[in-house]
């Protein structure tokens, strides 16, 4: 964290738009290599919005799709649903607050792909709302091409997401994300293959997904639960417990709502049922 921002820092946490602007100036201060990149990207807009559909579309721009095109969408995009941007700067604050090796703002907004590949889902799926579905697809097509982050353009994310690592995540049409999850590297949101319509993974606030774990069929992960890395779920997961293995079994659940107060050592039977332990 750059001097200035420790200080102002210290007064409470700062807008994340603000926040972003101080690391970008000291960083051009200090690292003369990166002044454009961050002049460019960062400094010379006035807003998140602004910034953002610039980043996005210096990504995504190609032969197919010039970077002016594309940042004319994320542009349209934040003006007719500015929840995409408060819903970024949750992403942002997630980062920061989730990943022991991040030290700004900066660094996931210009360089994780994790937090691009959101904001690429987020406006394909933006773009899927307003049926533009064959545009959706391209947004998702590039993030996959360039993220290695595969993700429907009709699957729902709320705020607050973290996406660590990010490499071969794959998310199916119908599964839906709730807020302040995290999922790290190589996570499949998929179907069985038995399944048609609604088949995907219903992710609920505050999961964990460890790496490699596959959650596969329209199964819902209850709320603050955990997926133990490299794990197989086929079945749902109550609020609070702890998946792991394949198939995946209940490791770890909650016997009450404040097991430390009331002492309670039991199992639960009903919460292991399901999974016929
Ligand atoms: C599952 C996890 C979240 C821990 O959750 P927890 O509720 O605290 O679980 P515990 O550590 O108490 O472990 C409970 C049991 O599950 C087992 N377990 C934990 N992780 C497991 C895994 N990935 N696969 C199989 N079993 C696992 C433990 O050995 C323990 O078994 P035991 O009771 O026989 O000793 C953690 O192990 C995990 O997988 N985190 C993801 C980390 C990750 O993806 N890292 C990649 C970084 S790049």
């Amino acid at each position: 964290m750059g001097r200035q921002l420790e200080i102002i820092a210290q007064e409470g946490p700062l807008p994340v738009w603000t926040a972003l602007r101080i690391e970008a100036q000291d960083t051009a201060n200090a690292e003369p290599g990166l002044a454009s990149l961050v002049n460019a990207t960062i400094l010379a807009h006035h807003d998140l919005a602004g910034s953002l559909s610039y980043q996005v579309a210096r990504k995504l721009g190609d032969q197919e799709m010039r970077a002016m095109s594309i940042r004319e969408m994320a542009d349209q995009a934040y003006a007719s649903d500015p929840t995409l941007l408060t819903k970024a700067e949750a992403d942002l604050r997630a980062v920061m607050e989730r990943d022991p090796a991040c030290k700004g703002y900066l660094q996931p907004f210009l360089f994780f792909k994790g937090f691009q590949a959101l904001q690429t889902h987020r406006i394909a799926h933006w773009l899927w709302t307003e049926e533009r579905y064959t545009l959706a697809f391209h947004f998702q097509s590039r993030m996959s091409e360039l993220f290695q982050v595969d993700i429907h353009p009709a699957a729902e994310f709320g705020a607050g997401i973290f996406m660590d690592h990010a490499t071969g995540i794959v998310v199916g049409e119908t599964a839906k994300v709730g807020d302040d999850v995290s999922m790290l590297h190589g996570v499949t949101l998929g179907g069985t293959g038995a399944e048609r319509g609604d088949r995907h993974p219903k992710i609920m606030k505050g999961v964990l997904l460890g790496a490699g774990a596959k959650v596969l069929g329209n199964v819902t992960i209850g709320e603050y639960a955990k997926v133990a890395s490299g794990s197989v779920v086929l079945k749902n997961v109550p609020p609070g417990c702890t998946a792991a293995g394949v198939p995946a079994r209940l490791v770890n659940c909650p016997t009450c709502e404040e097991p430390a107060r009331t002492m309670d050592h039991t199992l639960p039977r009903e919460v292991y049922e399901d999974y016929s332990i």
